[in-house]
């Protein structure tokens, strides 16, 4: 019998023992299970996804497109929890070959030790990763959906994702969160993203044009390479239909980029502020998505000329729905004298931005 303080851990799957093991073991469990949800909420669960391609779109970008079955309705802004290494079902120890343990071992009283050692915790990313939905396509009559991710080489997942071959299979969990609503007194939407905040840009540019709304996007990357979309015309300062991405939906676009090698010199804020400038706009709204600085950055510009404004938050998430608690932000409703926690993962990740303490 194992000494108090062992225990079996099958290729350093060792949630079987940390706090919460169970639902990290859910978090990584394969094939398609659905997932409880609250009565009110949307649809969700979890799902094996064919890898249709995964191609390189710029400098470090991916387009990844994903081919899943009965995959729930989604909405521009929600986001998927990716399981980025190779599928691996796990939490079954009796059917696992004894070969895929080891024994670790503490004495008692003692400090357990650090799980830093590669080999033990294996070559997979330990939690999913969140992306936003880019783009979908349905196919009702087989129940197909088609699922676009585009995402940003920057770490251990991403690196593995970009590995990712025609024909492999990967999990996925979604959709979540709740994405963006539109107000229905709108006239007209300004998207405005950046970096890796331009992905769910494009799904919504998808949905404002099938509810015939006008919608202008306004893209900002640090450099010309950085940019990951296609671009199909001349660049200037006014608004055109020269990004295919948006075009497709009859959205002009804006680019901005910090060091002026496509597009507007600088900031995509002050592209968006220059524009609102130029003429009124009544009715509009904003809606943005990348790095914290850039959308508190256009809260202030949306403040400035009075319209309303819509963030999805890009926090860093483990299980991206509700129960790490690691996605905190404080939030505080218009006439509320105290600020709340909020979690960015269920409660959002779309909130008005006028109700976001930023820090
Ligand atoms: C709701 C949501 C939607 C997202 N959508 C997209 C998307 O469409 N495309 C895309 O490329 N990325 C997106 N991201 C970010 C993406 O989840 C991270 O890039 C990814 O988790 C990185 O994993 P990794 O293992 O490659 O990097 P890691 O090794 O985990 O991290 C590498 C470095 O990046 C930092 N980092 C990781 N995640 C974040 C983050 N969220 N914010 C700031 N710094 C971070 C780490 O602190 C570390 O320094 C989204 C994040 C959220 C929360
Ligand atoms: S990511 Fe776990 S609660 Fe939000």
């Amino acid at each position: 019998m194992s000494p108090r303080g062992c225990r079996n851990v099958r290729n350093a799957r060792w949630q079987a023992w940390v706090p919460c093991g169970m639902l990290l073991r859910m978090m990584q469990v394969s094939g398609n299970v659905a997932l409880p949800t609250a009565n009110a909420g949307p649809k969700r669960g979890q799902f094996n996804a064919e890898v249709m391609s995964n191609i390189a779109i710029c400098r470090e970008h991916f387009i990844l497109r994903l081919r899943v079955t009965h995959f729930p309705p989604s909405e521009p802004g929600q986001f998927v929890q990716v399981l980025c290494g190779p599928d691996v079902a796990i939490g079954v120890p009796e059917a696992a070959p004894a070969a895929a343990y080891s024994e670790v071992c503490w004495e008692p009283g003692s400090v357990p030790p650090a799980f830093h050692d590669a080999a033990l915790l294996g070559p997979a990313p330990y939690l999913r990763r969140p992306f936003s939905i880019a783009g979908r396509r349905d196919n009702p009559a087989s129940g197909y959906s088609e699922i676009d991710l585009i995402y940003r080489v920057i770490g251990k997942a991403t690196g593995q994702m970009a590995a990712l071959a025609v024909g492999d299979s990967i999990s996925i969990l979604g959709p979540l969160g709740h994405g963006f609503s539109l107000p229905r007194e709108m006239t007209t939407a300004l998207l405005v993203g950046g970096g890796v905040g331009i992905p769910p840009m494009i799904y919504l540019a998808e949905k404002l044009q099938r509810q015939r709304i006008n919608a202008l996007a306004f893209i900002g990357a640090q450099r010309a390479d950085l940019i990951p979309l296609h671009i199909t015309g001349a660049v200037g300062l006014e608004p055109a239909l020269n990004v295919r991405e948006f075009a497709t939906f009859d959205t002009p676009t804006v680019i901005a980029t910090d060091d002026g090698s496509l597009g507007q010199k600088g900031f995509v804020t002050r592209a968006l502020q220059q524009f609102c400038q130029s003429k009124p706009q009544t009715g509009a709204v904003v809606f943005c998505c990348g790095p914290t600085p850039m959308m508190r950055a256009t809260a202030l510009v949306a403040a400035e000329f009075n319209l309303t404004c819509y963030a999805s938050l890009e926090q860093p998430m483990a299980c991206g729905m509700g129960t790490c608690q690691s996605c905190v932000i404080k939030y505080r409703p218009p006439g509320a004298e105290d600020w709340v926690y909020k979690l960015t993962c269920k409660d959002g990740p779309v909130f008005n931005t006028t109700d976001i303490l930023w820090q």
